[in-house]
């Protein structure tokens, strides 16, 4: 099961060695696409200079030398030397019903690598702020493509569960009361609960010992040190921190439909004993070097302002460790512990300095060996219609459930007015399907590591290059299959090009494959969007232009409903790859 560009390149690499010699069997032929034909190859420019040949005539002899026969209808020769090539319809036709005939849609299965996916990674006592939604969504789009292609897929939730705000919130938790009301602002506004805790802290820091304000400040440190020690209580008590936020992310991952569960949590706590080995490691090796009381790492060709050296700290002078020494405890265990071939960490743009000393210091210490590849994708911001990172009204950060809530609330609004014809319950699904499909797939479709306008209006709109757009489409197949009492599934019947829609669509459909090992390759989900955006075209410019149950023939139409099942199995296994559903009706 091959797609065109797969199953062209060996015929042209045979033509190459035909005309140049064995030598030249494995080149790169250069296969592009075309304004002109459905591809042009490039490989007689190319290599026209090496070989001596002037590139036209190099060109011409290559396509003496293809055997392109039911393949390509039309081979030219063109400009300084492009080959330009036409597919025959059949050709199209008989690579669609293969693809046709095939669970995966031609979608290869890889050879299976591990690959941790560091994504979604809020903390514990604080609010999921619009950044968490993207590596979030961007991150379990990630996760469900490279499990489809394959791999051995392992989510890393490097939840912020540990370090020196534990202690007044645990103090916090305790004066308030585990399961009181003040508590339970951990499950719905946990912004609240961190800022009341941290205002006692300050309060008692700034006041006189001894004072009204109390000793919150003196206690809350020791509660660090208990924590850190090992304490018991100490423990339960952050435990309890734990539950609470635990219970609010898997909210926000359920309402958003990610596939992150209990199990995928590896937070920073995970690594608390390895910081203190780490440390000796670093130093025993010569790596870490003591300056100004503090652990550093020296690494060359980081420097800051008038070229002094940046140091990575990864122990402060007080003896604490910091979010380097996990991070590096971290990639140790994902290499050492998970088997990694790849590590992924789907987190924001301006954390890329820290990461790469990170990797850089492992790779001295030897706990990254250069056939694993760690990766930064990079996350850029979501920004309000003031183009200024996304906040509320009144400057605090947005609440992500809030936003989701709206969403599906604007959803609602634009499917009762075009649906009053279905039931409130149905409705009510399709508004939830719609509106979380629409924030989720105005995150994808733009590079990860660019920012983007959170507008909902726009995003919830049925026109455009937007979600409901292209849930718009499965649906709309499935009413047609619906119409004449028939399964998407179980169409079948072979495919017969005639008009050049049908045919632009066949081939916008042969692409899928090529499109989902790219996104796996690249971890650049924003090229599937593309892809799906432009097939959903193909299938309204068909759908307008070739009648499907009024086609002038019984084999026409039993073709023309062959490509519409198609076109759903394609929308539906490409949303789900980029976490959407695909409503059955809107
Ligand atoms: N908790 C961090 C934050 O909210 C992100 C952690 C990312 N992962 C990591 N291995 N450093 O910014």
């Amino acid at each position: 099961m091959v797609s065109p560009l797969v199953a062209l390149t060996p015929k042209v690499q045979s033509a190459i060695a035909a005309v140049l010699g064995d030598d030249f069997r494995e080149v790169d032929p250069v296969l592009r696409p075309s304004q002109f034909a459905d591809v042009q190859v490039n490989a007689a420019l190319a290599l026209a200079k090496r070989v001596g040949m002037p590139p036209r005539d190099l060109a011409t002899k290559i396509v003496d030398a293809l055997e392109l026969d039911g393949v390509c209808d039309k081979v030219e020769v063109s400009g300084p030397g492009f080959i330009n090539l036409t597919y025959s319809n059949d050709w199209i036709a008989s690579l669609l019903g293969e693809v046709d005939t095939d669970s995966r849609l031609g979608v290869p299965v890889q050879e299976r690598e591990n690959i941790p996916i560091d994504y979604s990674a809020p903390n514990v006592a604080k609010e999921m702020h619009v950044g968490h939604l993207r590596t979030t969504i961007v991150g379990d789009s990630l996760a469900r493509t490279l499990e489809h292609l394959g791999h051995h897929v392992i989510r890393q939730n490097h939840i912020g569960d540990w370090g020196t705000p534990f202690g007044m919130l645990i103090e916090h938790l305790l004066e308030v009361g585990e399961d009181s009301e003040e508590a339970g602002l951990l499950l719905t506004d946990p912004n609240a609960f961190y800022q009341a805790a941290r205002v006692k802290f300050d309060t008692a820091e700034k006041a006189e010992p001894g004072g009204s304000a109390g000793d919150f400040d003196v206690r809350a440190r020791a509660r660090v040190v208990k924590l850190q020690g090992g304490d018991e209580a100490t423990l339960a008590h952050w435990q309890r921190l734990v539950d609470l936020s635990k219970a609010y992310f898997n909210k926000v991952y359920s309402t958003l439909g990610v596939t992150l569960t209990d199990e995928d949590l590896a937070g920073e706590s995970m690594y608390n004993d390895e910081l203190g080995k780490v440390c000796d490691e670093l130093e025993a090796k010569g790596i870490a070097t003591v300056s100004d009381g503090a652990l550093c790492v020296f690494l060359d060709g980081y420097t800051g302002r008038e070229g002094k050296p940046v140091p990575l700290i990864i122990r402060k002078s007080d003896g604490g460790y910091g979010y380097a020494t996990t991070d590096l405890a971290t990639i140790k265990y994902r290499v050492g512990e998970l088997h990694a071939h790849r590590v992924l960490y789907v987190i924001g743009a301006p954390q890329a300095l820290h990461l790469n000393m990170v990797w850089d210091t492992a790779r001295k210490a030897g706990w990254l060996p250069a056939d694993v590849t760690p990766v930064h994708i990079q996350i850029g911001n979501v920004l309000g219609e003031d183009r200024k990172i996304l906040k509320t009204r009144s400057g605090k950060p947005l609440r992500l459930m809030m936003l989701l809530d709206e969403a599906v609330e604007k959803a609602q609004s634009v499917i009762d007015e075009a649906r009053p014809d279905l039931d409130a319950e149905t409705r009510a699904t399709i508004a939830r399907q719609i509106g979380i499909g629409a924030v989720k797939y105005a995150d994808l479709s733009v590079a990860h590591d660019s920012e983007y306008v959170f507008d909902l209006e726009r995003m919830v709109s049925l026109t455009g290059n937007t979600g409901p757009y292209l849930q718009y489409v499965g649906a709309r197949v499935r009413s047609i299959f619906r119409q004449v009492g028939l399964e998407p599934a179980a169409q079948h019947a072979p495919v017969v090009l005639t008009e050049e829609h049908e045919r632009d669509l066949a081939k916008r459909l042969l692409d899928f494959a090529d499109v989902v090992v790219a996104v796996g390759a690249e971890y650049e989900p924003h090229r599937l969007c593309g892809y799906l955006f432009e097939l959903a075209q193909s299938f309204s410019a068909f759908y307008e232009n070739c009648p499907v149950l009024k086609a002038e023939t019984d084999e026409v139409k039993e073709s023309r409903l062959t490509l519409s099942a198609l076109v759903l199995r394609t929308m539906v296994t490409g949303l789900s790859l980029l976490g959407i559903e695909a409503p059955e009706r809107m």
